[in-house]
């Protein structure tokens, strides 16, 4: 097996990190900066010393050493600066996106694709068009991330183990993402029957914002720990065939009533890519929100640059 990672910045590398340990294949990772993926595999290859690996790493700027890759990764790119959306970065990362994708599309044509920049819902939308791929091989992590944060807060609320919470979080992952209180539950029991109405809503709030609240106290750069786990979770489900139900930025033919676009749905995931997605029921509220943050998706396709 083999998995290549392209951009050794801190969601790539920290992602190689993670699978490296998990010794699922050899890793190639590659970045346009000179000596950076490099530097960054060597001392990955070195730390499995010590942790115990024997992983083999590659760092690399020559997208010939993708060749034979099973699944790749694509966390190239700007991330967020303070004050900057999602959407303030689509013109830098679609140019980014075209030059990895259609490197992708010669060096790893029989390769399964996981876009990681941002903004997301676009940017897969980006890989699909450049590598032209069928859609079930070309998806974008950012549902687990966003579950994992609505979880997280959950959990905290609740004082019990995050592992007991199943958390749903459904749309485009922007600001109009959509918690689903509804199909969250923990250890079985509905959200709703734990919490009071102003809590939850507290806790879906603070889930929408909570890349920007950790962009904000870091000052430079976002989240990344969270990002490489939810990348990780996603190869795994892929290379143990293991068809779990991940949330994942999937391209739509007909499911929420959206055509031609990506969002985050919840999708089985296996050695196919995404082999199924679930529609679950929503309530008229949830219905108009999803239609609102797919039109600004689409708002955002049509004025793509490809
Ligand atoms: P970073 O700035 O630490 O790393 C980005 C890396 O991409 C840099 O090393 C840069 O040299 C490299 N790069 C730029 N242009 C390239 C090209 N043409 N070819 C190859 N490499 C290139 O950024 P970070 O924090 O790793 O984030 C990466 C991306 O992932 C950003 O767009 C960010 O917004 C996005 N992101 C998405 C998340 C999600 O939920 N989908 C979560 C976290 C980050």
């Amino acid at each position: 097996t083999k998995i290549s990672v392209i951009g050794a910045g801190n969601v790539g590398a920290t992602t190689v990190q993670r699978l490296a340990e998990m010794e699922f294949g050899s890793i190639v990772l590659v970045d346009i900066v000179e000596g950076l993926p490099q530097g960054k595999a060597l001392d990955l290859m070195q730390a499995g010393a010590i942790v115990g690996y024997d992983t083999k790493i590659k760092g690399s700027n020559d997208y010939a050493d993708i060749v034979g890759s099973n699944i790749v990764i694509i966390t190239a790119g700007a991330a967020r600066k303070p004050g900057m959306s999602r959407a303030d970065l689509i013109n830098i990362n679609t140019k980014i996106m075209k030059d990895v994708c259609e490197n992708i599309k010669e060096y790893a044509p029989n390769s399964i694709v996981i876009a990681v920049t941002n903004p997301l819902d676009v940017m897969t939308y980006v890989a699909l068009e450049v590598t032209g791929f069928e859609p079930n091989r070309v998806f974008g992590m950012s549902g687990i991330l966003d579950t994992g944060r609505f979880a997280s807060f959950i959990a905290d609320e609740l004082a019990c183990s995050k592992r007991d919470v199943e958390a749903m979080v459904i749309g485009g992952h922007g600001d109009q993402m959509l918690p689903l209180p509804q199909h969250s539950s923990v250890f079985g029991t509905p959200l709703p029957e734990l919490l009071g109405e102003n809590v939850i809503a507290g806790l879906v709030e603070r889930t929408i914002h909570g890349g920007a609240e950790i962009v904000a106290l870091l000052k430079q750069g976002s989240a990344f720990y969270a990002p490489s786990a939810a990348i990780v979770q996603m190869v795994e489900s892929i290379l143990r065939d293991e068809k779990r139900i991940l949330p994942v930025s999937a391209y739509l033919e007909g499911e929420y009533g959206q055509k031609g676009i990506y969002f985050g749905v919840p999708a089985k995931i296996g050695c196919d890519g995404i082999e199924g997605i679930i529609e679950l029921e929503l309530t008229e509220e949830q219905k108009q929100a999803l239609k609102e943050s797919s039109a600004s998706i689409k708002g955002s396709i049509e004025y793509l640059n490809i």
